[in-house]
């Protein structure tokens, strides 16, 4: 029988046709990568610093990562959770040993919005064991302005931006959002229903923010205080990307055990898999008051609370441990954090118009631009488009690929294993394009 792909269309005919519009998508149609580099179908080449989003933290194609996939899939890509599939509790001793370094389980499942819904359904559980004082159970989860935390119902509740929101409305109740990096607000901000505090140590979508020493630790003690957990969003953040594997002890710049700042449950997806679809959510390993005999935290999700058909199934297990083992044997945290530094300091020298800011961690930076210079000199005015994407458009057609963040920051999310010259590359590339875009005024 002969099939519709024997009708020749475009990509574009495509996309425009049969693939839903939920993303604003630019146009760039990528067949193939290699490293810090992709290929369109047209054979032109890119130099990715989006990084498909903070994800493919090795890269494109990286051998370790493929050839895990290619000899786990041909022997056995699926079994389900019912059973045992050693490779699984091996990730999940790595993840506990080498990446958190605190004791605890780990729960696997395939998107950094799904592992957050598991941290909204370990706050729920925790607040019907410790319960308000009428035995009522506490439900509500305090989350901050400018975060994201994903798109699943519950996610867009948790998300402090409008935008996410609009539209979808009842939304999932027991969010309540406070300023970021406001220690006061934070301080004065728990009732008697709170239950949980949710943060990311560096918010990505929200246009690179972070967080303070002094608000990280303010967390933790105000979650010791009213006896909350204290859970961190490391989807974006986590894995070596800000310069370190726990993206929270790099923005708090010491020892997070020693300066009491111990969170409850981390969640990571993106990164973790560099590009294998992954989530997964940690839980310390830690005594719960009430009743006598409540199990540990790790425990608290016990059997039938809570699953996912795919959630750490042998091949993901595969990719993952090969991603993790990458990361940690070549320390590339080390390195994200000594080619992050390399790349600030580029920017600054390159002095490139439009830049008010750069701001981020590691490889997690933001380049806060004047919007109202770039829309008064690209067409933005007429179509609305704000001036972070009309940015990354010019920049695509450059060949540098970024990704927009909010209406004025454009992200650079390279991989871990980013060169030098790669960056040498990229701020030439930034330059020029916003070097002759000034010079349209
Ligand atoms: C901090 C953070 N949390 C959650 C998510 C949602 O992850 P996913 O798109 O894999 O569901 C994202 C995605 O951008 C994120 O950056």
């Amino acid at each position: 029988m002969d099939t519709s792909s024997q009708i020749s269309m475009t990509t574009d005919e495509l996309f425009e046709n049969y693939v839903a519009p939920t993303y604003g998508r630019f146009r760039v149609a990528p067949v193939r990568g290699q490293g810090c580099w992709l290929w369109d179908e047209a054979g032109k080449k890119y130099l990715d610093f989006g990084g498909g989003i903070a994800v493919c933290s090795l890269g494109h194609a990286p051998a370790a990562l493929s050839g895990a996939i290619a000899a786990q899939a041909s022997s056995l890509i699926h079994c389900s959770n019912l059973y045992q599939a050693p490779n699984l509790g091996k990730l999940a001793r790595l993840l506990v040993d080498d990446v958190i370094g605190l004791p605890g389980k780990v729960f696997f499942c395939n998107s950094g919005g799904e592992a957050n819904e598991t941290l909204y359904k370990l706050a729920r559980r925790y607040g019907t064991v410790q319960t308000k004082a009428n035995g009522e159970p506490r439900t509500e989860i305090l989350t901050f302005s400018n975060s994201f935390h994903g798109r699943t119902m519950a996610g867009i509740a948790a998300t402090a931006q409008e935008k996410v929101k609009a539209g979808f409305g009842p939304l999932v109740e027991g969010f309540r959002h406070l300023p970021y990096n406001d220690v006061e607000a934070l301080r004065t901000a728990v009732s008697e229903d709170t239950v949980a505090i949710l943060l990311e140590a560096v918010q990505g979508e929200g246009g690179i923010h972070v967080a303070s020493p002094e608000f990280l630790k303010t967390v933790a003690e105000v979650c010791r205080e009213h006896d909350l957990l204290f859970l961190l969003d490391e989807i974006q953040c986590g894995m070596g990307r800000t310069g370190h594997l726990r993206g929270w002890e790099t923005a708090l710049g010491e020892d997070p055990v020693s300066a009491g700042v111990v969170p409850d449950a981390v969640s990571w997806a993106k990164g973790i898999g560099g590009g294998f679809p992954f989530g997964a959510v940690w839980f310390h390993r830690r005594g719960i008051s009430n009743p006598k005999n409540a199990p540990e935290l790790c425990d608290l999700m016990g059997p039938g609370s809570h699953g996912t058909t795919y959630g750490g199934s042998p091949l993901a297990s595969a990719a993952v441990t090969a991603v993790v083992q990458e990361i940690l044997q070549k320390d590339l945290a080390g390195h994200a954090a000594a080619m992050g530094d390399y790349l600030r300091t580029k920017l600054a020298q390159a002095e490139l118009p439009f830049v008010r800011q750069v701001r981020g961690l590691g490889l997690m930076v933001g380049i806060v631009v004047d919007t109202d210079a770039v829309v008064a000199l690209t067409n933005s005015q007429e179509t609305g488009t704000p001036a972070s994407i009309a940015l990354v458009d010019a920049l695509n057609r450059a060949k540098l690929l970024t990704v927009p963040a909010g209406t004025d920051v454009i992200r650079l999310l390279p991989p871990l294993n980013v060169t030098e010259a790669e960056i040498d590359t990229a701020v030439f590339m930034l330059k020029t394009t916003f070097e002759k875009l000034a010079a349209t005024a």
